[in-house]
């Protein structure tokens, strides 16, 4: 899987998130030699920068962030085909100066026309920087080749304003032209879901209500907001990631076996599971948000939510969002999938846990010596990627007592290979017309109208519960899983 004759433009080549990910991902996957020889990187930002002005900061970002060793040779080939072109996205000529450059490129450098459209900048900008690529005529393929759009998330705030986004976008680009980034969707371990599910016998049969009692997705993330107090105060994060990140890794656990790995047959599935999606009726007893307050993390002592620069002092947003989610259908009726995610909390882990019901019998005596738990499987999306299955064993002795314990699959142990970024798998992806790992409009949809209602209730109901950085979030969701007769992992 080699990219054909082909470039990217960067919109906000200045923004975080392309110095930290985006050039890196271009740099390492040129030098996996995945990229076409003539590849080119277009920037475009209000800089007055000139091309090897912009080449340096790519330097700069790739010497930081890439994964894959410095060479000369590969980033002097790279950089031969960076172009940089100021503008801000109200300017016409910047469209047309972009153009031209494009133009001159598939002279130069073979790109044969075939471009990807890169919008990193707030969702605000979606509606002009479309409009502007059709109005400059980039959005349009020279004959029997590709535009292609890559949109970053956030996509919209609620089903309304994304809704808004789609119906823009689509005025320029046709639905297969659009790749909306969920980087979660990248990662390895995520694609080992339908690997784990699919490609075996021994999961299947047991993965339904028969025999689990409930799923727990879990997100934590050890640090705060950091610089990025603009983009979250008012957002929170059940927008931020319980939306996309979580339902996504919801829908890959829940979802019936795709006909085939296209993107097609996938979407139909994830949105399927979605579609039967349930809030629970009382969302006061079943959701939790909370907001960090300072304690201290690694040795460290950090700022609470409120302290940090740029955030209101009456911020209510949330930083640690708990839901309790249903799927009405026949597999999953009555398992309930509790999903929760939040910064600063005891140490970053995205995992999925596949809790099974209790033996419906035991013929062991059960005495207090026997600590036993509920069988579990748990996909260890990051870090120490891999996978865990917790049973009871007997432990050694002349007792019959028993105990849990682990197996344990670690990617680092079984293979040498070693994973792309996430950013580096899409970037690729994008480049080949690969849409299997973008979500379509008709799930982001969906998910927002899955969250419209939980954000609406919050607005009316109270403040976030302070939670003390370092811990494992609100009391309030531990209560809430308690109710039920559960309780959250500890991972
Ligand atoms: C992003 C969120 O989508 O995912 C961030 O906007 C979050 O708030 C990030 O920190 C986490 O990504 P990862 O890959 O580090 O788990």
């Amino acid at each position: 899987r080699i990219a054909g004759p082909s470039g990217l433009v960067i919109f906000g080549v200045t923004g975080d998130l392309s110095r930290k990910k985006l050039m890196p991902a271009v740099y390492d996957l040129s030098n996996r030699g995945l990229l076409p020889p003539g590849f080119s990187l277009v920037g475009f930002a209000r800089r007055d920068w000139a091309n090897e002005d912009f080449a340096e900061v790519v330097h700069d970002s790739v010497s930081r962030y890439s994964r894959t060793p410095f060479r000369e040779e590969v980033w002097r080939q790279l950089a031969e085909g960076m172009r940089f072109v100021p503008g801000v996205f109200d300017d016409d000529d910047a469209f047309a100066s972009l153009r031209d450059t494009i133009d001159r490129l598939d002279k130069e450098r073979g790109t044969g026309g075939n471009f990807a459209f890169y919008l990193s900048v707030p969702p605000k900008y979606f509606p002009q920087v479309v409009r502007q690529l059709r109005t400059s005529g980039l959005s349009e393929a020279p004959n029997g080749s590709w535009r292609r759009a890559v949109i970053e998330k956030p996509f919209g705030h609620d089903l309304a304003s994304a809704r808004e986004l789609n119906a823009v976008v689509h005025e320029v680009f046709a639905p297969h032209e659009v790749f909306r980034i969920d980087h979660y969707l990248g990662k390895e371990t995520v694609q080992n879901i339908l690997a784990l599910r699919f490609a075996n016998t021994m999961f299947e049969p047991i993965w339904n209500r028969s025999y689990v009692d409930h799923v727990q997705i879990t997100m934590a993330e050890d640090i705060g907001i950091g610089g990025r107090a603009g983009y979250y105060d008012g957002i929170g994060s059940a927008r931020d990631v319980l939306q996309n990140h979580l339902l996504q890794l919801l829908a890959l656990t829940a979802m019936e076996e795709p006909s085939s790995f296209e993107a097609d047959a996938l979407v139909t599935e994830k949105l399927k599971v979605l579609e039967a999606l349930r809030l629970p009726r009382d969302l006061g007893r079943h959701t939790v948000r909370g907001q960090y307050t300072g304690g201290w993390q690694g040795g460290q002592k950090v700022l609470g939510y409120l302290e940090e620069e740029g955030i209101d002092a009456e911020s209510t947003t949330d930083t640690y969002a708990a839901v309790k989610l249903e799927i009405d259908n026949r597999r999953w009726a009555g398992v309930p999938f509790y999903l929760r995610t939040g910064k600063r909390l005891g140490r970053r882990v995205t995992e999925i846990a596949v809790v099974f019901q209790r033996a419906p019998y035991s013929p062991f005596d059960t005495t207090e010596t026997q600590e036993l738990g509920h069988n579990a499987l748990v996909i260890r999306v990051q870090p120490d990627e891999g996978v865990t299955v917790r049973f009871g064993s007997k432990v050694p002795g002349t007792q019959m007592e028993i105990r849990d314990v682990t197996m344990d699959f670690a990617y680092g142990e079984s293979f040498t290979e070693s994973s792309p970024e996430a950013y580096e798998r899409l970037l690729l992806d994008v480049l080949l017309g690969d849409a299997n790992l973008f979500p379509r409009h008709q799930e982001v949809e969906r998910s927002w109208e899955i969250l419209d209602p939980v954000e609406e209730y919050w607005a009316r109901h109270g403040n976030p519960e302070p939670y003390t950085a370092g811990t494992w979030g609100p009391t309030e969701a531990d209560r809430m899983l308690a109710r039920d007769g559960r309780s959250w992992r500890r991972p």
